[in-house]
């Protein structure tokens, strides 16, 4: 049976209470008859309020990070059986916003999938490369070290995380990769997923990086691209609804 499609919105650091009730009520009415899986991963304090606004609905929820630790001492960060306790499904780890802004390692991005995993969140574990990477000629070297990271102290559940290729100079620039550049690199993270395991179809590897409503049909046209990590374009009911028609 071919798998859903997944499109995954991460509103970043968006939203209010208002913004997100009008948000969030026109998805639930609008994706009734989607034939994709919906999720849209919101900022900490809102887990609440889209919880309840979801219910009843197919819409899933989702955290933008997650901590490596299941309790303790680790001032400011939340973890996974906090919000397994909000419904939440997946939590996105190794944002290259992260990385970027945070330091995140590769190392660090494989523990939060770890512990993720092992308290009932799914992992969506973006990889990347940046532009300089890219002329450099480096695309397939990083993102399959970042992967690799992953699959070494996950390899044994590796079929139930979810991979996103974003590359960095795609996002938030307008400059999408082209559905040919994307399909490459999800090949290659596929057959890296092969080796590691035989269920690597099973895994959705999604685009992330300026998919909007013009060009998520072309990419989601390719084989190895199953759904979307969708940034600027999930904070507008018609926009993201159109991403999630094209999925169907
Ligand atoms: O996580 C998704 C995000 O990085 C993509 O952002 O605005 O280019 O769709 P955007």
């Amino acid at each position: 049976m071919e798998k859903k499609k997944l499109i995954a919105g991460n509103w970043k650091m968006n939203g209010n209470l208002e913004a997100n009730d009008a948000l969030v009520r026109a998805l639930v009415a609008g994706m009734k008859d989607a034939a994709c899986s919906v999720a849209v991963c919101v900022p900490a304090p809102y887990l609440g309020q889209v919880q309840l606004l979801k219910a009843g609905s197919a819409l899933e929820l989702g955290a933008q990070d997650v901590s490596p630790h299941a309790q303790g001492a680790y001032t400011g960060e939340v973890s996974a059986p906090m919000l397994r306790e909000f419904g939440v499904r997946y939590a996105i780890v190794g944002h290259s916003e992260r990385r970027q802004y945070h330091g995140e390692t590769d190392a660090l991005v494989a523990e939060k999938a770890k512990t993720a995993l092992a308290h009932g969140v799914t992992p969506i574990v973006c990889v990347g490369e940046t532009l300089a990477e890219r002329e450099a000629g480096q695309t397939e070297e990083v993102v399959k070290r970042q992967l690799a990271a992953v699959i070494h102290v996950n390899g044994h559940c590796i079929s139930e995380i979810v991979v996103a290729y974003e590359p960095v100079w795609a996002i938030g620039t307008g400059k999408t990769a082209t559905p040919e550049m994307a399909q490459q690199v999800h090949g290659l993270l596929r057959k890296q997923l092969g080796a590691a395991t035989s269920h690597a179809e099973r895994v959705h590897i999604l685009y992330g990086g300026s998919m909007n409503a013009a060009n998520a049909a072309s990419l989601l046209a390719q084989p190895d691209i199953d759904g979307g990590l969708v940034g600027g374009a999930s904070l507008k009911a018609a926009d993201f609804l159109q991403i999630v028609a094209a999925a169907s």
